[in-house]
């Protein structure tokens, strides 16, 4: 007869193999990361000439990791085209946040351009027949080009940290080194120390625009959408935000990983407590990104690229950085609604001149740590076989029939 040890000792060997299948399936138990293999082939170096500007694009920073780019490549260049369909949705209704997106990645091809020795030309929607076509970078022949830029190194370590860092002020040098570049046109940084009066009145609004977001069920679940908490889905879609990115340490995001997934209204409230308690309170920095028309495509554009260079500075100086855009997203929000422009207005107390809006909001620091990799689709997943066609019939053409 079977007793009750026994049926214990049964029912507990049954309870270690479904947490053990669940971890298997969930990717915790040492599997290979198909979706993380982008940074590896970027830093291994496996693209060769013109693909290698597409290996550095696919690393940049996009809304909720949406990559809403394709790319035609030819031998004398790269155009980078928007998907629109990879869109945030409500929480970003006018597609501002999708060409910032696209702006870091053209940004990236540049640097990357670089390494190829080829000189590079950068025309930003050079189609005016169809808007979506957002960049053409132009590759001069072999060896026209300057040498390797110093930040090439840094655009496979660019990771957002969503921890808790130091917090304190950082030294002087550090911070002038975050705003080593080119002038963007129609395009400023503003930096501020998190503890001065225009910080602390920079996290009491973040905190309040992070409230009216969690709070609006339309925009939690289009965030949502972007969330993926299942390793099988992770691993066919290679975008969107995970668990392991999400700032919780290892232990925990894996703890997590085996329970179901979080409903929308709940990750409202864990973003909403994680926003005032960790990413606020442990900043050393907070900043915004200005331009005079936020909703202008070329700005758009010029503010990705902006931020893109800014974080891979801090990256190259040991900072961390993490994007905070809840009160320009809340701004696109209200003005979606015909709200009155409560949050717009309110920001107006953190700008030196209130002509230049915010487009981009962020903070900066240090941690103990770096973060790690988001999910990215590969070089092969972004490549538009029929653009690459009509790139090189075009080029064929301008020179004149004959290469
Ligand atoms: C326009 C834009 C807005 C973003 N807004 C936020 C944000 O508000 N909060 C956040 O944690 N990350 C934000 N991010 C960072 C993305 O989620 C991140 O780039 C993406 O998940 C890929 O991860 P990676 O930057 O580590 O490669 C934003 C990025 C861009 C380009």
């Amino acid at each position: 007869m079977i007793n009750r040890r026994q049926i214990m000792a049964g029912a507990g060997a049954l309870a270690v193999a479904g947490v053990a299948g669940r971890a298997w399936q969930q990717g915790l138990l040492g599997s290979s990361h198909p979706a993380l293999a982008a940074w590896d082939d970027w830093s291994r170096q496996r693209q060769a000439g013109a693909l290698r500007l597409v290996g550095g694009a696919v690393l940049a920073a996009s809304p909720h990791n949406t990559q809403p780019w394709a790319f035609a490549v030819g031998r004398l260049g790269v155009d980078i085209f928007e998907v629109p369909g990879r869109a945030l949705g409500t929480m970003d209704p006018f597609g501002r946040e999708r060409l910032a997106g696209l702006g870091g990645a053209i940004h990236n091809m540049a640097l990357a351009s670089t390494a190829l020795g080829r000189a590079a030309r950068v025309r930003l929607l050079p189609d005016p027949q169809n808007p979506q076509h957002v960049a053409r970078v132009l590759l001069g022949p072999d060896n026209s080009g300057p040498a390797p830029h110093r930040l090439v190194p840094f655009i496979g370590q660019r990771h957002t940290h969503r921890g808790a860092w130091h917090g304190g002020a950082l030294a002087t040098a550090k911070v002038k080194a975050l705003l080593d570049f080119p002038a963007f046109p129609d395009v400023r940084v503003l930096l501020f120390e998190a503890a001065s009066p225009r910080g602390q009145r920079f996290a009491k609004l973040t905190g309040d625009a992070t409230a009216a977001i969690a709070g609006d069920a339309a925009m939690m679940a289009d965030s949502h959408r972007w969330f993926r908490h299942e390793r099988s889905v992770a691993d066919v879609q290679m975008d969107g935000l995970t668990l392991a990115t999400s700032g919780v340490s290892p232990w925990l995001a894996a703890g997590a990983a085996l329970l179901p997934a979080q409903s929308a209204d709940s990750e409202g409230r864990y973003w909403l407590a994680a926003t005032r308690d960790t990413h606020l309170p442990t900043a050393s920095l907070f900043g915004l990104i200005l331009t005079p028309d936020p909703h202008d495509r070329r700005a758009a554009l010029l503010v990705g690229g902006a931020w893109q260079r800014l974080h891979l500075n801090a990256t190259a100086a040991g900072l961390v950085a993490q994007p905070l855009n809840q009160l320009p997203e809340i701004i696109d929000r209200q003005v979606q609604l015909r709200q009155p422009p409560a949050f717009a207005r309110a920001v107006d107390a953190l700008l030196d001149d209130p002509a230049w809006r915010p487009s981009f909001a962020f903070r900066i620091g240090t941690a103990d740590a770096p973060a790690g990799p988001a999910l990215r689709r590969p070089v092969s997943d972004v490549l538009g076989p029929p653009a690459r066609l009509a790139w090189e019939v075009e080029q064929w053409r301008e020179a004149g029939g004959a290469f």
